[in-house]
């Protein structure tokens, strides 16, 4: 059976490659490796989604989804140049997405970058900003409860950052996470281009 880019462990062969691109205002060249999401290339959503963040708030920022790390290192580029203390969170279930993101870290220098598993994410976190280019080609079930477990663990002002495209389901997953996420929580188009929607949820500074 082929493998997908959310296998745990790819048993595909790990093709390296070098990609130069610019991250956080900086340019840099990271490493990326066959078996994880968009290798040969920046994601064009994660593209459109970056250039669509404000800069980090100070905290723990959660990049659900890591991937080789374009999220988490561009945070963690952007953060260290404001001087801004930010934890980054990089979570992923494949295992080769988790060794390239800190392979990427620690060739950038970036110390504040910590690549994990959910279990590694102590309970009681709870994160000043989320920022994902979510899954969805997991299927809608898993998605839903990938979202469900996390967005709730924004802290009180805390803000989540997602680019879905419009043709998988963009409008859908808004009214989605609408219903779902209650009153504290606020969600919003932020961004549409290239096919693709920022969607934003705030959540209110009360800790209800
Ligand atoms: C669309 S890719 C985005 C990757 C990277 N952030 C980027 O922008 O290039 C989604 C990522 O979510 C990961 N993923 C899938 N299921 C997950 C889960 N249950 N928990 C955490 N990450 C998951 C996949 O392995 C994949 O790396």
């Amino acid at each position: 059976m082929s493998e997908h880019y959310f296998t745990e462990t790819p048993s595909s062969d790990a093709k390296q490659r070098e990609l130069s691109l610019e991250l956080g205002g900086h340019d840099v060249t990271v490493t990326t490796v066959a078996g994880t999401f968009s290798p040969t290339r920046l994601d064009l959503g994660t593209s459109v989604l970056l250039r669509h963040l404000p800069p980090p708030a100070p905290g723990d920022l959660l990049d659900l989804g890591c991937g080789w790390g374009p999220i988490a290192l561009d945070a963690a580029l952007a953060a260290k140049d404001a001087e801004v203390d930010v934890t980054v969170w990089a979570l992923d279930v494949n295992s080769r997405s988790l060794e390239a993101t800190a392979a990427n870290a620690k060739r950038l220098g970036l110390d504040s970058i910590r690549a994990v598993t959910a279990e590694q994410i102590p309970d009681d976190l709870r994160f000043t900003a989320i920022r994902s280019n979510p899954p969805i080609r997991v299927g809608k079930e898993i998605l839903h409860d990938l979202l469900g477990t996390w967005v709730p663990r924004l802290a009180p002002g805390g803000r989540a950052d997602l680019v879905v495209s419009k043709n998988l389901g963009a409008d859908s997953l808004h009214r989605w996470l609408t219903q779902t996420l209650g009153g504290a929580f606020s969600v919003t188009r932020t961004g549409s281009s290239k096919g693709y929607r920022v969607l934003t949820i705030h959540r209110g500074e009360s800790s209800d």
